[in-house]
């Protein structure tokens, strides 16, 4: 199970927005520019971070499905984008909510996709999105999920996959032993099977070029400096945890290695963006 916590997403959110790619979020934008009406799903939604970074990209009426398997999260969510939102309006099925001369129509949705991902996406939509999520997922269920988004014919905006690379400054002896650790422990089974990991974002884009997407990505990577302090701290120390669960080095090492001071880190992600090419949905 994945165990995200309020805080962790909250600090994550700002440094995710900042990193996302620009060329990728132009595209994106570019590809629904005709579209007054939308219908996006948001896989793995947390708080609702990827909702308040990517709906001033698209256009005027959209209606988004969130979708997490925590209640906690989705609680915090319809709350976070309500004080988002310039007005807010309980619905039926969620809340109604008005920014930037948008209409946001906002459901959520308490599922696991590990279990059913395509009665929760819940038929055609124009795209599906999913931020810092396909990283946790098996190679098996980004295939599964490539097949369903193909049959939709829905567009894929997949944010902030972690890559397996990051580094800290000034270096320290053991941060390629602890980063080949890591990247162990990032293949663990977070609910989905053996989990992608780094590898994630190559994957999605083999997966959905196979079935005749056409493909844009980019680096999205953190750059850690004296602002980001806080998510440096808590970045090294879950490094460090992750890698003292594994065993597959000395705690003395894990220790050792957090207790370093740092100025600064970057944490590679990519970004990837796929939009649906004339052969796709008639397989
Ligand atoms: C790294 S967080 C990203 C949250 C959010 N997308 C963001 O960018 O802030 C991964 C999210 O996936 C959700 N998740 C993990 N496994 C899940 C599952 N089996 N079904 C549904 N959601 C899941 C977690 O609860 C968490 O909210």
């Amino acid at each position: 199970m994945s165990g995200f916590s309020f805080d962790w997403l909250t600090l994550r959110e700002p440094v995710d927005a900042l990193s996302r790619h620009p060329d990728v979020l132009r595209r994106l934008q570019i590809a629904f520019a005709s579209h007054r009406d939308l219908r996006v799903v948001d896989l793995g939604c947390g708080t609702g971070a990827n909702l308040r970074a990517t709906a001033c990209l698209l256009g005027p009426r959209q209606s988004w499905t969130l979708i997490d398997h925590d209640q906690a999260l989705l609680d915090a969510a319809a709350v976070r984008l309500s004080a988002w939102a310039d007005q807010s309006v309980e619905s039926a099925q969620g809340v109604v909510l008005h920014k930037d001369g948008r209409r946001l129509d906002v459901r959520f949705r308490h599922a696991d996709l590990a279990r059913d991902l395509e009665t929760s996406i819940g038929g055609a939509v124009d795209l599906i999105t999913a931020s810092a999520f396909f990283d946790l997922v098996s190679s098996d269920f980004i295939e599964m999920f490539a097949l369903i988004a193909a049959r939709y014919r829905s567009a894929v905006y997949a944010p902030m996959n972690f890559d397996g690379h990051q580094a800290f400054l000034p270096p320290h002896d053991a941060d390629d032993t602890m980063l080949r650790a890591f990247n162990v422990h990032q293949t663990s089974d977070k609910g989905f099977g053996p989990a992608a990991g780094g590898e994630a974002g190559h994957r999605l884009v083999g997966s959905l070029t196979a079935l005749g997407y056409d493909i844009v990505t980019g680096d999205s990577p953190w750059l850690l400096g004296y602002e980001q302090q806080d998510l440096m701290q808590r970045t090294i120390g879950g490094i460090a945890m992750a890698v003292a669960e594994i065993g597959v080095i000395s705690g003395d090492v894990s220790t050792a290695w957090r207790m370093a001071r740092r100025s600064s880190g970057r944490v590679g992600h990519i970004d990837v963006l796929a939009i649906p090419g004339p052969a796709i949905g008639h397989p």
